[in-house]
């Protein structure tokens, strides 16, 4: 009884935030950053905050407290101008091209049309709406931090992915480019020389074509959509450089290790929970009853199957034939001529529970990280097939901790693919080691969804926690190298001594 009474009162306390105001900006129309980014305002909500959320995707039943202001939906291939690569061609394009030709246009393109849509216009006309926390993802739409100036709230980045470089020079978190790969950059080993070169190079380039090009150009966006900041802004650049917390989706059981500064906060795969929620019956029956196994194969949201060129769709389909395992294949069209009796397809496919599922055998993804951290979570070994953005260097870590293979889209033929596939299905140290990964995932000290809100909170209560930023972000470039220390010490070293010293030693 007493210690029911205590638990009472500790639920209480430690469940106890004053309900605050808050604005989660996550616009960009990509299914899987949504996938990753939803928890975050619904948590909010059910935990008795008032949340609004600028998104192109809309909640059908929202808690009552969840306000959505909707963004007019268009892709980001709809949106850049010109010639768009075919998703398959852009496994050929290198780092800088994929930037040129898709990120720094589509970036700009997105924010504009976000900025642009008549909800979004008409929210931010309300001059009785305050805030205490504006959240934002961070995704080359940097205009958008500028709401936080905006509502004189802390801004809060969160990032679909892992580290990020820019954020990192801004902020002074170690760079540490010798481990830590850019994450759009195809490396084959990454820790070569060359690896490291390749490494330093992007670096250079994505740093500065970002700072010196395509930050004014997004706060020309800002001068055009948000006139009343004029002259109250600061750049976009120490906008981001005094953001109060950065949470990021890597964890450390899986991603490379690295130095992050206290506001830099990991909360890898927080979109994953235990799922409850029992398939559509169809389908659930279909698992169930599959006595030697699935493999489900799915390329994500942006790639579609059905686009693969006819050569690799046939490799896919004649190994398939020979499996004696269910394949479930999210196939974006009512027809596959050729379909084996062993194949099922769904042209939207419920993926967190199908890969939650006891029988599913192998996980066959283009390497997207949502998708590899529910197989992660789940201990389900991965087939991979990167195609673009980070998806070669998740797959490159999935290679490294034996839990996954890659499968190059070019060398995808009937060899290539049954040797990969059955290399993965019938060694069974790839599940050993998918187990083991699984274990060392979930083993944190709060969940990550947790973790998420109780340093969204955290910096709420106190109020931007500007003492959790590191002081060198406020130094030039070369104090906080000490490279005036150091020269000074050269130029004042008694040259003579040392040669003194070379010749009588
Ligand atoms: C909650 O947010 C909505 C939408 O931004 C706003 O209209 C409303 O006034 C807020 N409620 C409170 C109690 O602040
Ligand atoms: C704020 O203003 C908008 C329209 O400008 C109105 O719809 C809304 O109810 C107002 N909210 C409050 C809390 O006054």
């Amino acid at each position: 009884m007493v210690g029911l009474v205590l638990k009472a009162v500790l639920l209480i306390f430690v469940g106890y935030a004053e309900a605050a105001n808050i604005l989660l900006v996550i616009p960009f129309s990509a299914m899987s950053h949504y996938i990753f980014l939803r928890p975050i305002g619904i948590e909010l909500a059910q935990r008795g905050h008032n949340v609004t959320v600028i998104t192109t995707y809309l909640e059908k039943k929202p808690p009552p407290n969840y306000h959505q202001v909707k963004v007019v939906e268009k892709k980001i291939w709809e949106l850049i101008e010109g010639e768009t690569p075919t998703i398959f061609d852009m496994v050929d394009l290198s780092a800088e091209e994929f930037h040129h030709r898709v990120v720094w246009p589509g970036g700009l393109a997105i924010t504009e049309l976000t900025l642009n849509s008549p909800e979004v216009k008409d929210f931010l006309k309300r001059d009785n709406t305050s805030f205490d926390l504006v959240i934002c993802e961070q995704f080359v739409q940097e205009a958008l931090y500028a709401l936080s100036t905006k509502y004189n709230a802390p801004l809060a980045i969160v990032s679909t992915f892992g580290n990020c470089l820019r954020h990192n020079i801004m902020t002074r978190n170690p760079l540490q480019l010798a481990t830590i790969l850019a994450e759009y950059l195809k490396v084959y080993n990454p820790g070569s020389f060359w690896g490291r070169l390749r490494n330093l190079y992007f670096a250079v380039y994505e740093y500065f074509w970002w700072r010196y090009s395509y930050l004014e150009k997004q706060e020309d966006l800002v001068k055009k959509y948000l006139p009343e900041l004029a002259g109250k802004i600061p750049s976009l650049y120490d906008l981001q450089k005094n953001a109060s917390l950065m949470l990021i989706n890597s964890h450390y059981s899986f991603d490379t290790p690295s130095a992050l500064l206290p506001n830099i906060v990991e909360i890898g795969g927080m979109h994953v929970t235990q799922s409850n929620t029992r398939l559509p019956d169809d389908l659930q029956k279909l698992l169930d009853e599959s006595k030697h196994g699935v493999v489900y194969m799915s390329l994500g949201s942006n790639i579609r199957s059905a686009d693969l060129p006819e050569q690799k769709k046939r490799a896919f389909l004649n190994v398939f034939k020979q499996l004696k395992q269910t394949v479930l294949w999210k196939w974006e069209e009512d027809e596959l001529e050729g379909k084996p009796d062993n194949l099922v397809t769904g042209k939207w496919l419920p993926q967190q529970q199908i890969i939650a599922h006891p029988n599913i055998k192998v996980f066959i993804t283009h390497g997207g990280l949502i998708g590899m951290q529910e197989a992660i979570y789940n201990g389900v070994p991965i087939v991979g097939v990167p195609i673009f953005c980070d998806q070669y260097n998740n797959m490159l870590l999935a290679e490294e901790a034996g839990v996954g293979k890659v499968l190059e889209y070019n060398d995808i033929n009937d060899e290539s693919l049954n040797k990969t596939l059955n290399d993965v299905l019938n060694n069974d140290s790839y599940l050993k080691k998918a187990r083991v990964l699984q274990q060392r995932w979930k083993d944190r000290p709060m969940s990550p969804l947790n973790t998420t809100i109780f340093w969204l909170e955290y910096i709420i209560r106190n109020k931007g926690a500007d003492f959790m930023k590191n002081p060198a972000r406020n130094m030039s470039w070369f104090a906080y190298c000490m490279l005036d220390v150091y020269g000074f010490i050269f130029a004042v070293s008694d040259s003579d001594y040392i040669m003194y010293y070379e010749i009588n030693k």
